[in-house]
């Protein structure tokens, strides 16, 4: 028996009664809380910035079509808006006042042309149903509304943008700017997550899950990447989820060296593994999910699946690892210290200590990328301070011959712990380029190297795992459950 009963606004109450055991009743009651968490964000960057006054102003995405064309760019919502509305529709902006708590939503006016050939915009009444803002008013109203607040506002009350750019137009030129606390202000708030979000993220990676599960039940069927590709798109919008967090990574062979790879259009004929990195949006919240896997199977040769197994030891001992309080550095750290050790054990180390390897830099031949980042709104999301970054000196010294400069936040030179709350990949992997190693032959550190071993690698491409962690309180939580390892390769061999 299932019976819907309206209840008050748009909510519906779903009663579902298991005809098998009656004693197992379901009840689905939609609250407030499944909007959007939009005042709490504001509230937390309010907080953030340290005021107890002043005006935030975001402009959402407008719509802008294509260079000299009459079609419209492919819509992504503004993070940074979104994060103080839930609103995933163009030509909106918002205002935030601190001291009132009070969060405004601006919906485009009511324009009859583009109703009838693209369907209405939000109307008020809609929007303030569907999110948790104070108050929604028509665009026309912002000039005024803005004004108003500066007649009214109190000394040292401040108008908070992200960019100069973006001044509201028709306003006076003398505006109490404040053009440089509130970015750091949102990224501080957006880098630990709240239960919402939370959420958001774990959808995402079920998607993503999914796709990737699909894929490894078929791929003996499959010749091409670009039918991987073709497959994860399928999937995830089958699924409800529209738009990946990223470029889909469907890289065969020796593409898998090239990390970030998205021309998927090579045959996969005699490649002896492909690395797919992959993942789905879910309400603007990205999940980030990389699987790599032989077309068969079985492992290919000896030196794929040393590979492999090398780089899951290097995903499995950082993961269980995270807890809060611990510096993701220290992670990456311990991955370069398998990886080499691990290399040594293979042979394309040699002459030297493990010690000796990683001060060399040489590491980095093999492992060229930081071990993970935050996930949220952005597949590589922004936090108070880099996860990756820095102390000045000592740490310098330390981490300097394991970091590229692309690991590393420009902006920062402290050095972060893991939160609770917090999302962040652990993406370990191992590369061999050949591009790669034939700079490495120009470098000190080649006498490390044993490159007629390496070579021997070069048709494998690379192998990255990686997985969207939770840092909870006691701990983490994997919140990746796409098949990985043995479970996978029972996947494609269709024995499970
Ligand atoms: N998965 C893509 C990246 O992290 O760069
Ligand atoms: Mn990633």
């Amino acid at each position: 028996m299932r019976s819907t009963a309206g209840v008050k606004g748009s909510q519906t109450r779903d009663v579902m009664i298991n005809a098998l055991d009656s004693y197992n009743i379901r009840v689905v009651t939609p609250t407030s809380c499944d909007k959007y968490p939009a005042k709490h964000h504001a509230r937390n960057v309010a907080r953030k910035l340290g005021a107890s006054s002043g005006l935030i102003f975001l402009s959402g995405q407008p719509t802008i079509n294509l260079r000299d064309s009459d079609q419209s760019r492919p819509f992504r919502q503004r993070r940074y808006f979104y994060y103080l509305c839930g609103v995933d529709e163009p030509d909106c902006s918002l205002t935030y006042d601190i001291g009132q708590d009070l969060l405004i939503l601006y919906v485009p006016d009511f324009d009859l042309h583009r109703a009838i050939w693209m369907g209405p915009t939000l109307s008020r009444e809609d929007a303030q149903d569907r999110y948790d803002v104070d108050c929604v008013r028509y665009h026309t109203a912002l000039r005024y509304d803005l004004q108003a607040w500066l007649d009214e506002r109190k000394q040292g009350s401040e108008l908070y943008l992200l960019h100069e750019s973006e001044k509201p137009e028709g306003l006076p030129k003398d505006l109490p700017l404040e053009l440089e606390q509130l970015a750091p202000a949102m990224d501080a708030a957006r880098g630990v997550k709240d239960e919402y979000e939370i959420r958001m993220i774990r959808q995402a990676n079920k998607v993503s899950g999914l796709a990737h599960r699909g894929i490894l039940e078929n791929i003996q069927t499959m010749h091409n990447e670009s039918q991987i590709e073709g497959s994860f798109l399928n999937t995830c919008i089958s699924h409800g989820a529209r738009n990946q967090a990223y470029q889909i990574i469907a890289a065969s062979g020796p593409n898998a060296a090239v990390l970030h790879y998205d021309r998927n259009n090579e045959s996969l004929h005699k490649r002896p593994l492909v690395c797919l990195d992959a993942g789905a949006e879910w309400n603007c919240y990205a999940s980030d999910v990389t699987r790599t896997f032989p077309l068969t199977g079985d492992w290919p040769s000896d030196y794929v699946r040393d590979i492999y197994k090398l780089v899951e030891r290097m995903q499995e001992e950082c993961i269980r690892k995270i807890k809060k309080g611990v510096r993701f550095l220290s992670l990456h750290d311990l991955a370069h210290d398998i990886a080499i050790e691990g290399l040594l054990a293979l042979g394309i180390f040699k002459s030297g200590t493990n010690l000796e390897i990683r001060q060399s830099g040489a590491s980095k031949v093999f492992f060229p990328h930081g071990l993970g980042h935050h996930v949220g709104l952005e597949v590589h999301d922004v936090s108070e301070r880099s996860i990756m970054a820095l102390h000045k000196g000592f740490d310098q010294q330390q981490y300097g011959p394991i970091l590229n400069s692309t690991c590393l936040s420009p902006c920062t030179l402290s050095a972060p712990l893991l939160e609770e709350g917090m999302v962040v990949t652990v993406e370990p992997g191992l590369y061999f380029s050949p591009l790669a190693l034939a700079n490495a032959r120009r470098q000190s550190y080649a006498r490390y190297i044993d490159f007629d071993i390496a070579e021997k690698y070069v048709h494998i491409g690379g192998v990255r795992i990686e997985d969207d962690i939770l840092v909870t309180a006691t701990g983490y939580e994997n919140l990746t459950d796409a098949p990985k390892g043995e479970e996978m390769l029972a996947i494609i061999r269709g024995s499970v």
